[in-house]
């Protein structure tokens, strides 16, 4: 079913697959009334964006261990993978950049499975830092609450330059 979402979704470098395909099984799991299934996603995307991949938790399995670590800055694909690559001087079609993804998707389904237990025994609570107060800052004119002429919560300065400043 999700085949399809390798390299952001048919290499187009969007939305992280495993989150895409993570998110596939939150749905099922944990909608409710309450709308858990998307609080969920929403701290897993939150919690991918701001993770130094890859850990180290799969380096007993895996080819290439201890691996150099970037922070994903957003749950693209796109800004997740290039970012590494730059930092770890890695290509896309290296042996060790498919270790790094490898091991970034196991990682995202380790922490689904971590939300999705708390959440089966009625203790979740969400696993990401809040927004920084820079995105906060953005939201405050551009968000629901005010303009709201633009939709997101990723990281707004890694894309725009802040115009107030
Ligand atoms: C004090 C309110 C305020 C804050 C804070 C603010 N904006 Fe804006 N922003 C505006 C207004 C007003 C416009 C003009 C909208 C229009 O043209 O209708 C604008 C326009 C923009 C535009 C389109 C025009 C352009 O200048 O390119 C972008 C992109 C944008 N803002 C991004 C951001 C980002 C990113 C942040 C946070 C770093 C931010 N804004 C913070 C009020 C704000
Ligand atoms: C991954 C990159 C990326 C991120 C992150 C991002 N933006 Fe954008 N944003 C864009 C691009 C690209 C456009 C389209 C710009 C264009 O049409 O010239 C855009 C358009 C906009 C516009 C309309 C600007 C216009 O002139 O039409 C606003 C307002 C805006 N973004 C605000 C935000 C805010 C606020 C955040 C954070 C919550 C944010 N963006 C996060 C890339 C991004």
């Amino acid at each position: 079913m999700f085949h399809h979402a390798a390299g952001g979704y048919a290499l187009q470098g969007t939305l992280c697959g495993s989150i895409g395909a993570c998110g596939a099984i939150i749905n099922l799991a944990a909608m409710d009334k309450e709308n858990s299934h998307t609080k969920i996603l929403t701290d897993l995307i939150s919690w991918y964006s701001q993770c130094s991949f890859p850990t180290q938790r799969f380096d007993a399995i895996a080819t290439y261990k201890n691996q150099v670590q970037k922070v994903a800055v957003s749950p693209l694909c796109h800004t997740s993978v290039s970012g590494w690559m730059v930092a770890a001087n890695s290509s896309y079609h290296a042996k060790e950049r498919k270790d790094r993804c490898a091991k970034v998707a196991a990682e995202t389904v380790y922490q689904t499975m971590v939300m999705l237990n708390a959440y089966a025994e009625g203790k979740y609570k969400p696993l990401a830092a809040k927004l920084s107060p820079e995105t906060e800052s953005c939201l405050s004119c551009h968000g629901p609450k005010a303009a709201d002429n633009a939709k997101g919560q990723m990281d707004c300065l890694s894309c725009h330059d802040d115009h107030t400043k």
